[in-house]
């Protein structure tokens, strides 16, 4: 059961994935729970949790349009007054070579705009009013994908760079505003990430994934213990972060190469 006093939190990318899992998790602590994505997946997450008694909306809109995310802003004070936590999570990639025909100008800017923009546009507009109160939890989805160059997905891993950057930035200005910033790196994942990037022929699209649920798991108590990063899911992926900080780029980017050329699964 909640009420006008329960916390509120808005949730980007929340219908299917990692940003689902989350949402239910925030259910099951007592928040008030905005979810924001942008297709039909959202309306049936918002039925499911209200069944459970939550207090959920759902905003449907299209990330990659700065008008929308400012529609976005604007609904959640509308609803809720604002929020005491702020998860931009939504992502989305694209598999294919840079400069080759299988990849377009548009699906490229796509992910910049819903990855970057997006997050940077979101985290304008709600964070002062969290710095306001004096309090306030911001996760950020980031991934291992950001301490590597990414041949094939190299719009993708930029966006992650770009991410993890931020985050780290954001949260040393906030010191000592009770608002905290957390990024959650996860590894390969379960979810419909890598049907929708087209990933299915790459190494990486067929190599054996984290539990989302887990994941989410981890990203939440990071982010309620306001700690600065998480890298989730296996041990391997701590590896990775660990090797992505050690190694030069080139050596990573031919590692990486492997795991995510078109057609690397079938070798
Ligand atoms: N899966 C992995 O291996 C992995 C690893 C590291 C990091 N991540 C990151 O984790 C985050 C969540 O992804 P996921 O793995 O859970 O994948 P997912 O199941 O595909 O979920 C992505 C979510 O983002 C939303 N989204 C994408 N484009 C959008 C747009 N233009 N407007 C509004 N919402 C949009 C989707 O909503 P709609 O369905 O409504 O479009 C969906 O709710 C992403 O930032 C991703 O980069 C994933």
């Amino acid at each position: 059961m909640t009420t006008a006093t329960n916390p509120r939190v808005l949730i980007t990318g929340a219908s299917s994935g990692i940003g689902r899992e989350l949402a239910e998790i925030f259910a099951r602590n007592g928040y008030r729970v905005l979810l924001a994505a942008d297709d039909d997946l959202l309306d049936k997450a918002v039925d499911e949790l209200r069944a459970t008694g939550a207090a959920v909306d759902g905003h449907r809109l299209d990330l990659a349009v700065p008008d929308e995310v400012d529609r976005l802003a604007a609904w959640t004070q509308d609803v809720a007054g604002g929020v005491d936590a702020l998860v931009l999570n939504a992502g989305t990639g694209v598999n294919g070579a840079f400069a080759g025909s299988a990849t377009g100008l548009h699906e490229q800017l796509k992910v910049v705009d819903v990855n970057v923009r997006s997050v940077v546009h979101l985290a304008k507009l709600l964070v002062p009013g969290m710095v306001g109160a004096g309090h306030g939890r911001v996760l950020i989805t980031s991934s291992i994908a950001g301490v590597s160059p990414g041949p094939y997905n190299s719009v993708y891993n930029a966006s992650k760079a770009f991410l993890s950057s931020f985050a780290q930035a954001l949260r040393d200005e906030l010191r000592g505003s009770g608002v905290s910033v957390t990024t959650l790196m996860p590894g390969p994942t379960d979810t419909l990430f890598f049907d929708r990037a087209k990933m299915h022929d790459t190494k990486l699209g067929q190599s054996s994934k984290d539990d989302a649920k887990t994941v989410a798991e981890q990203g939440f108590s990071a982010m309620m213990k306001g700690t600065d990063h998480v890298v989730a899911g296996s041990f391997f992926n701590k590896v990775q972060s660990v090797a992505g900080h050690l190694l030069p780029d080139p050596l990573l980017a031919a590692v990486h190469r492997r795991m995510t050329m078109p057609g690397s699964g079938r070798r």
